[in-house]
């Protein structure tokens, strides 16, 4: 691991994410929302919000995965990131977080509810720090890590994409 991506995650006091990568939630509303309030595809109450840090060192992407709101993504150190997106009819888009809207990435980016996701960092050596959002707030029971099988089967399209960013059997 790169020192400087240690540093991160001991200064911040990071731990290993089901997804890949490293976090700590910062913030969760003390407020919720009761399950009437929300969608369907939320199976009880949530808060009205959720932060967490996310570290992402190379060579340990973020699997791909689903989550039931939007989620938000803030750049703050290290190098930019790609997040790689499959949409439920196959169609891929990527967009980069990251510091220089020179090279087209952004400091601030959205990945949208229920669409599959996944993100490495663009450097091999390098890592990105960024923080994630959602409202209401996180569960894990809404999200969702992608099985590899099903996904390649799904999407033989991109069973390259999946292979890399989908680790599970
Ligand atoms: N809390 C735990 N895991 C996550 C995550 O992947 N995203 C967000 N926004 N909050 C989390």
């Amino acid at each position: 691991m790169q020192a400087e991506a240690q540093f991160w995650i001991d200064h911040l006091g990071l731990s290993p994410h089901p997804e890949g990568g490293f976090y700590r939630e910062t913030y969760r509303s003390p407020e919720s929302i009761p399950k009437a309030g929300l969608p369907e595809r939320y199976p009880g109450p949530r808060a009205f919000q959720t932060a967490i840090y996310f570290l992402l060192p190379s060579g340990q992407p973020s699997a791909l995965h689903r989550m039931a709101s939007d989620e938000l993504w803030f750049f703050h150190a290290g190098c930019p990131a790609l997040i790689h997106c499959l949409s439920d009819d196959g169609e891929y888009r990527s967009s980069s977080v990251g510091p220089d809207p020179r090279n087209g990435e952004a400091l601030q980016t959205r990945i949208p509810a229920g669409v599959w996701f996944g993100a490495e960092p663009v450097h091999r050596e390098g890592y990105t720090l960024v923080s994630c959002t959602v409202a209401p707030g996180f569960e894990f029971d809404d999200f969702q890590l992608g099985d590899r099988q099903e996904l390649l089967e799904r999407f033989p399209q991109h069973a390259d994409l999946v292979r890399r960013l989908c680790q599970r059997d």
